[in-house]
């Protein structure tokens, strides 16, 4: 069985000003490191993407030190694919387009810093085509606390946005009084410790992640639905041999119909090829639904790759392995890699029939016109 993989950035980041000058912020790390000490003491899995920091490392954590907001960038892409993300780190918004030289006093007067912006990680993530199932961020406001959260939820297009009050000695101190913000709306907490935070925290995400409570430890392979999208069905999934290590097939935006699947082999289809590609997954899909496989619009435009079938059904009694049946249509010969996004899956209700043999159908004042008959 798999534990849930789930990935904490906590402290600040160090934007270097020269070699031995930086930019920072006050942020002490506690709150994101109890979150992955309690998440860790739940049976998680744990990556902890920590900036600079001197706290040690909770138990069972696996811990990447980092010192700027690039490094920690680079880390949490590194740790994908992941159950869930949880933001907490004060990243720096700017870094300092920095020389190479220690700045020195001179007869110029104070040296002139310019800041570039550094990317949104919570944001890039939340667009990435491994974003997680579950996507929180935390918000530190000095004012209109969750009007800026609720705002903060849309922009970066997180799952949930846990917004404090920094007004005060939250940062750095013992205890903080959290709102949180999703978009079914906003529940306050009274001040609590915030290892108290903490546990109540991985207790909401578990029970988001493995709903059943029983699946603590294995859902990562049995469920591939996003729980925040309203109206989900729940479909069973079954990693294959060769789709070990693949990212899971997910809705790349908030509003995407279709969950993007990747191939699990790699091929080449020369023009006018077709081939069924591996996804490297099985899935059973409730009676009364299918999965609609179809194009993805990019490859289709692009380089004249469609599914051949489209769209293709898999029906909800079906256990053998999801594939793909690709064709090229194109001048080129296409190469899939393995973990190349080669389809979108779109789950639908079926309306099943009954057929009724009669001796004549019923008059309509279109008749029997049909193939173009009402004009190109
Ligand atoms: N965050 C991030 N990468 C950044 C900046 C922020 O991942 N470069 C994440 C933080 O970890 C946090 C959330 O985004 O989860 C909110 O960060 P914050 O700095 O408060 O938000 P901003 O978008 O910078 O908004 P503002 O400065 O207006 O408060």
């Amino acid at each position: 069985m798999t534990a849930l993989h789930i990935l904490v950035t906590a402290g600040p980041t160090h934007e270097p000003i020269d070699p031995v000058r930086y930019l920072a912020n006050r942020s002490s790390g506690k709150q994101g490191f109890a979150i992955a000490a309690a998440l860790a003491a739940r049976g998680a899995r744990v990556t902890l993407v920590a900036g600079p920091v001197a706290l040690p490392t909770p138990p069972g954590v696996t811990r990447i030190d980092v010192e700027t907001a690039l490094e920690m960038a680079a880390a949490v892409e590194a740790a994908l694919p992941v159950d869930a993300a949880m933001m907490v780190a004060a990243v720096a918004d700017w870094r300092v387009d920095r020389t190479a030289q220690k700045i020195k006093k001179g007869p110029d007067g104070p040296p002139t810093l310019q800041l570039v912006e550094n990317p949104d990680i919570l944001a890039t993530l939340a667009a990435s085509p491994l974003r997680p199932r579950l996507l929180i961020g935390f918000a530190a406001e000095t004012e209109r606390v969750t009007e800026h959260a609720t705002a903060k939820l849309t922009r970066k297009r997180a799952d949930w946005i846990v917004a404090n009050d920094v007004s005060g000695d939250v940062m750095g101190g013992a205890a903080n009084a959290v709102h949180i913000v999703t978009a079914g709306g906003i529940e306050s907490w009274e001040r609590l410790p915030k290892d108290e935070v903490a546990a109540r925290l991985a207790d909401r995400i578990l029970a988001t992640l493995a709903p059943n409570g029983s699946a603590t430890f294995d859902t990562p392979d049995t469920h591939c639905y996003d729980p925040a999208m309203s109206g989900s069905i729940t479909i069973a999934l079954k990693r294959l041999p060769h789709g070990e290590g693949l990212p899971l097939p997910v809705y790349a935006t908030e509003g995407a119909a279709g969950m993007d699947v990747v191939a699990a082999e790699e091929t080449v289809l020369v023009p006018g090829a077709r081939a069924a590609i591996a996804t490297g997954f099985a899935i059973a899909i409730p009676p009364g639904y299918e999965v609609q496989v179809r194009p993805r619009s990019g490859l289709a435009l692009k380089h004249g790759i469609t599914c051949l079938n489209t769209p293709g059904t898999i029906d909800s009694d079906y256990r053998g392995e999801v594939k793909v049946i690709l064709a090229n249509l194109g001048q080129e010969p296409f190469a899939i890699a393995r973990g190349d996004r080669i389809a979108q899956l779109v789950p639908a209700p079926v309306q099943r029939a009954v057929l009724e043999v009669v001796e004549a159908l019923d008059d309509t004042a279109r008749g029997v016109g049909g193939f173009g008959s009402t004009g190109r």
